[in-house]
Parts: C-alpha cells; structure tokens; sequence
C-alpha cells in the first residue's frame, strides 16, 4: 500500500533521514517511535511532498509520487493530520469538517460559499463526525470546544479527504490522561481497510494500536517488530534510556 525506498533527506550537513525504507501492507497500523528530533515529522513531510527528499523513492499503491506534488499526493489517497493544532478557531465544527470535504472533492475552499449545504459535502461531514465523536458537537465553535475535541477534530479534517493512507503527527498530543484512552478507542475504531501512520510519543498508544512498530533514531531505521518484540528490544530500551515509562 505504502513502501519508502532508500529515503535520503539533509538539512546541510545535518542527516535528518538516512536510507529509510518501510513497507505497509493495505490496512496496517503502523506507529513511529522515536526521540524529540529523530526526523519523524521530517519522514510525515517528506511522504506528503512539503519536502523533496535527496534520493529515494515512495510507492502508493505501487506507484511512484515521489516527485508528485502535495496535491496529486492527496488524490491518490494519501491525507496527514499535524502535529500542531491547524483549525480555523472562529468556524464551527461542521465549517471546518465542510472546508475539508469541499477541497477534496474539488469544490473549492471559499469560506463563504454554503460548501456545508451541498450533498456530497454533508454526506462526508455526517460520516466523519460520527467516526471522530463529534457528531454532537457539530454546531459548536472550534474555540468552544475542548483541546482534546479539537485533536480528533484534526484527525477529522484528513479523514474528509477519503484518504487510504492516514498519517498522524502526534495525534493525541497535549490531550489529558482522562481523554487519552478514548482517543485510542477511536483510532482503533477507524476502518479496518484504512492504513494508518501513527506517530506517537504515548507509549501505550504504540503498544495499542500498532500492528508493528517502527523506531526512528538520528534519522535510521533502528528497529521494527511487533509491540511485544519492541517491549523486549534491549536496542529500543536503550534509546528511551530510563525505560518506557518516562516516555508515556
Ligand atoms: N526545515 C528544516 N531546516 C533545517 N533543519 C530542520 C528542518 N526541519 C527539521 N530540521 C531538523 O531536523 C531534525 C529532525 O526534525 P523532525 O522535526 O523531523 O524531528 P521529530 O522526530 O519530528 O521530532 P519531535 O519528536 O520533536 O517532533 C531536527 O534536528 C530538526 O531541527
Ligand atoms: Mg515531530
């Protein structure tokens, strides 16, 4: 469904992806590990086409994008949420989730046209805000809304792409203790057939959700396995040197 060959990226002398591969079979959950500046979010930008990498080639499907544009990236199936919060805090929910669907059905982005009141636009708005648990909030202001609706609300916005590859930045970031195992329940609530890349600093999140685990460091693949061939990875203890706890 997905597969990175040889990915290379370098900010100057500064190797921020060295030689990654990776292949996701349709359906997969895999979640990405990884210290503060391993070059994760730098893996994220270079698969949706923000940035070019030096050499290296992404399959869809096995087609190559890799010299696609975002755009292009996006009508073959391939959508991310951010890291950061990326809402328009003055619309509502619904505004927000029909922005979306609006531009990835080729409806354009006016913010005031009724986008919200065409059909298609509905249909998709409806689905999605059942699927993220917001289906009830759907007239509530962004800025009225809790920081932990507004993080599903983010995963909202790349699921009314209709996407078959799902990339998550740190989706449950900032989120409280007493809403985080219900944000794991959604995600392992999405469809079955959606492939999704999680990446996670929540370590019970990665042992949830995963199919298989991937660990960045210093831009390399250091190891991939299962949740519990990661737990027993001494390699992996390593690197989150004081044990997983510290990292949750
Ligand atoms: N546009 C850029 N120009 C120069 N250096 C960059 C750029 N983007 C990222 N870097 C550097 O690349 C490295 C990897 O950054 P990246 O954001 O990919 O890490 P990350 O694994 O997502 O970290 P975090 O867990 O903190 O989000 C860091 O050292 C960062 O400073
Ligand atoms: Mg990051």
């Amino acid at each position: 469904m997905l597969e990175v060959k040889s990915l290379c990226k370098s900010f100057g002398s500064l190797v921020v992806t060295d030689d990654v591969s990776l292949r996701l079979e349709r359906g997969e959950r895999r979640v990405i590990l990884g210290p503060n500046g391993a070059g994760k979010t730098t893996l994220f930008n270079l698969l949706t086409g923000t940035l070019s990498p030096d050499s290296g080639t992404i399959l869809i499907d096995g087609r190559a994008v890799t010299k696609l544009p975002v755009e292009a990236r996006v009508h073959r199936g391939l959508s991310r949420s951010f890291q950061k919060n990326n809402l328009f805090e003055g619309l509502s929910v619904r505004q927000n989730l029909a922005l979306a669907a609006a531009a990835a059905l080729g409806l354009g982005t006016n913010l005031w046209r009724d986008t919200h009141k065409d059909r298609a636009v509905c249909d998709v708005v409806g689905a999605v805000s059942e699927q993220i648990g917001l289906a009830d909030n759907l007239d509530a202001r962004v800025s009225q809304i809790s920081y932990g609706n507004r993080r599903q609300l983010e995963v909202g916005l790349a699921l009314a792409n209709q996407p078959k590859v799902l990339l998550m930045d740190e989706p449950t970031s900032g989120v409280g203790p007493n809403m985080i195992q219900g944000f794991h329940a959604l995600l392992k609530s999405l469809p079955r057939e959606l492939t999704m890349v999680i990446i996670e600093h929540d370590m019970d999140l990665a042992f949830d959700v995963a199919d298989k685990i991937t660990v960045l460091n210093y831009g390399k693949v250091v190891f991939e396995g299962t949740p519990d061939e990661t737990r027993a990875s001494p390699l992996v203890n390593e690197i989150y040197l004081g044990g997983w706890d510290d990292h949750a």
